[in-house]
């Protein structure tokens, strides 16, 4: 790992890519080099959460389901006690009449994160299960 200061370097990219970055950077009110920081990272994020088994990530599971589906949030609760070790915490939002917004906090190792993600999917009236993880 490199120690204090910065390092630069030079990147070559498409004239259009540059500029499409550029206006939209603009827009954020990001400089180049916080906006390629930022993307730095968050492909570190997206790749170990793709690739590695090894590592610790934190983040939330944000799960749209059906409350209507019978024994689906006793299950979801169940699962949930399972990867206590995992789960910081939660947050329930109705939606609307039939569908229900879940958010569950998560620290902990990649590879049991990727298992109670998994074992979440599978249970009938699971409608959308996104994951923001970071490398912590
Ligand atoms: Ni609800």
């Amino acid at each position: 790992m490199a120690g204090k200061g910065v390092s630069r370097f030079g990147v070559s990219v498409p004239p259009e890519l540059l500029t499409e970055f550029d206006e939209t950077i603009a827009r954020m009110g990001y400089d180049r080099s916080k906006a390629i920081q930022l993307a730095m990272r968050n492909f570190l994020s997206e790749y170990m959460w793709k690739y590695e088994e090894e590592g610790v990530a934190a983040g939330t599971m944000t799960i749209i389901y059906d409350h209507e589906v019978k024994g689906l949030e006793e299950s979801l609760t169940d699962t949930q006690h399972l990867y206590r070790n995992i789960v910081s915490s939660a947050m329930h939002i109705h939606l609307d009449e039939q569908n229900c917004l879940l958010v569950i906090a998560v620290k902990g190792k990649v590879k049991a994160i990727q298992n109670l993600a998994k074992e979440l999917m599978s249970k009938r009236g699971i409608k959308q299960l996104k994951l923001a993880t970071v490398i912590s």
